[in-house]
């Protein structure tokens, strides 16, 4: 598969880019500052600058035209707002549509699609988490396959190799950006993971295990 990544000099990004080219697919990687493209070229990853806030919406196009998927795995940074957690799945939705690249697959962040109460939370996590699910709207929205991952809390940790995953609501367990990395490439080209909103934790049981339960066998 040749994957288009969005924010792939991220830190999950990088982990998906990297895990992408081990499993011997082709891999786009858009970064936002060209200080990152020797790093991703030396992944093995071919590079786009896209500035999801301030680039032309043509050049977003071009970055996925020819690619069979797309990953979203931007995010805003602490004290960025989280305006771009919306506005930029709403424009690679509209690009990928207009690239025709069908399959979209998207990280968010747990609870967002299982009503998670934001009540007890600080205004920049309900902000967070109001952009995350009017994000999930412009995808569910959308005409693409897509499929959204809401990770617990990242870490920075090596891979487990084991998660709790399911469609429903999970225990908030923190989980390590590469294990998110794994399930991320695992469901790309998983058809039971077309239309579905996947709860991702850390947890004990092997990830293909936890997918096969979450999405059936
Ligand atoms: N942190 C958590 O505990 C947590 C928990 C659950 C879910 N998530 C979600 O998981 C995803 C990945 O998180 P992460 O912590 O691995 O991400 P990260 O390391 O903060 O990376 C975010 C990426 O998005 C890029 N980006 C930000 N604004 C952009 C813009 N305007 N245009 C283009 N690219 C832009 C950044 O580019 P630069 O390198 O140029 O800044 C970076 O590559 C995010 O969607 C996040 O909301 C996070």
């Amino acid at each position: 598969m040749r994957v288009t990544v969005i924010g792939g000099s991220g830190r999950t990004g990088k982990l998906i880019v990297e895990q992408l080219i081990a499993a011997k697919h082709q891999v786009v990687a858009t970064i936002r500052n060209p200080r990152h493209m020797a790093e991703m070229v030396k992944l093995g990853a071919e590079t786009q600058l896209v500035d999801l806030d301030k680039s032309e919406f043509d050049t977003i196009v071009t970055a996925m035209k020819g690619t069979d998927a797309v990953v979203f795995a931007a995010g805003s940074a602490t004290g960025e707002g989280s305006a771009l957690d919306r506005t930029g799945t709403l424009r690679t939705v509209r690009a990928a549509e207009k690239a025709g690249v069908k399959r979209y697959v998207s990280v968010s962040s747990i609870g967002a699609s299982t009503g998670l109460s934001t009540r007890s939370m600080s205004d920049e996590m309900k902000d967070y988490y109001k952009q995350k699910r009017a994000a999930a709207k412009h995808i569910t929205g959308s005409t693409l396959d897509w499929t959204i991952v809401e990770p617990a809390e990242l870490t920075d940790d090596k891979p487990a190799g084991k998660v709790t995953a399911s469609l429903d609501k999970i225990d908030e367990k923190a989980i390590s950006r590469a294990d998110v990395a794994a399930a991320v490439v695992a469901v790309l080209g998983d058809k039971r993971a077309i239309g579905k909103a996947i709860q991702l934790a850390g947890g004990t049981t092997a990830l293909k295990m936890a997918l096969d339960h979450a999405l059936g066998k």
